[in-house]
């Protein structure tokens, strides 16, 4: 982020909007994404009507205002930077969308994040880093994470996508990065499900490190192995293959996690006929 520090700076001196204000001192700079990145961030995003939407560090407001116009997101802007907040007020005004996007003056550390459903960020990657455990903290499973240009250090996205755009000079230059990380739910645990007429009593065995799954299913009258688990917020699916009752099956289980349950159905198939159960399991 120095080359891009420079590199709005001389923005700076070029535009009549100043582009930077900060100096290297840690402090992410003003650089604003360009819209056909705000537009990726927020068809990754998706918020529905009424949604809240956060920006953490807002600059000019563009996303939250798109947000609002686009998709009836409700929205809030933070910025450190007073100038920028009412820049931000001021374009929300002339775009019509004033009632559904407001700016506050704020540390984005002192941003309450519980009730949202959509981050966007473009932070230096330091300071996304330094986000992760308040995002954590506060969001709720199946909020989603939309950052322009820099990952989340330890937690895997769930989705990347790459824009050419050959005019960028800031960040990686001639092209962006659009990331999103969907809020997993809690599934760690070994959990206890009944499938009456199919093995009797299941046990799932789940660990978990961020949204990724390792999962050891047993089965009281069968032999069974996990080929593959999935979780995306609060909803999980794992394939499992193996013998039940003398006969080979495979089964597909898709839930959704709510505290102490999973509730779903599990669709089991022999190759030629294929039956669907409900799937419903508690931690043990
Ligand atoms: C790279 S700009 C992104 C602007 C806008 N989100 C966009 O994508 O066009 C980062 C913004 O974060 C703001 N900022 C930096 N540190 C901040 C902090 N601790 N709290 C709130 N805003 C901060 C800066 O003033 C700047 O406007």
């Amino acid at each position: 982020m120095r080359l891009a520090i420079s590199a709005c700076l001389a923005l700076a001196a070029a535009s009549a909007i100043a582009q930077s204000w900060a100096w290297d001192d840690g402090t992410t700079p003003f650089v604003v994404s360009p819209p056909d990145v705000v537009e990726r961030m927020l068809r990754l995003a998706a918020p529905k009507p009424g949604e809240r939407l956060v920006d953490l560090g807002s600059g000019d407001g563009r996303i939250v205002i798109e947000a609002a116009k686009r998709y009836g997101a409700q929205g809030l802007g933070v910025d450190i930077d007073p100038r920028l907040v009412r820049l931000a007020s001021e374009n929300a005004r002339r775009a019509g969308v004033e009632a559904l996007a407001r700016f506050e003056v704020r540390d984005l550390f002192e941003t309450d994040l519980r009730g949202v459903q959509v981050v966007t960020l473009y932070l230096l990657p330091d300071v996304n880093r330094k986000l992760l455990p308040k995002l954590f903290a506060e969001l709720a499973p199946g909020a989603r994470v939309v950052s322009h240009d820099y990952d989340m250090g330890p937690w895997p996205f769930d989705e990347m996508i790459e824009l050419p755009l050959a005019e960028k000079l800031v960040g990686p230059p001639g092209r962006s990065r659009i990331y999103l990380w969907v809020m997993p739910a809690d599934a760690r645990g070994t959990w206890l499900a009944e499938l009456p007429g199919h093995g009797g009593r299941w046990r799932f065995a789940i660990a978990q490190r961020y949204q990724l799954l390792e999962v050891e299913a047993s089965v009281a009258e069968g032999t069974v192995a996990v080929r593959g688990a999935r979780l995306r917020g609060d909803e999980i699916r794992l394939a499992v293959v193996g013998t039940v009752g003398g006969r080979g099956f495979v089964h597909l289980f898709r839930g959704r996690v709510a505290g102490a349950r999973i509730a779903g159905e599990v669709e089991i198939s022999d190759g030629e006929t294929s039956r669907t159960l409900p799937w419903n399991a508690t931690r043990e």
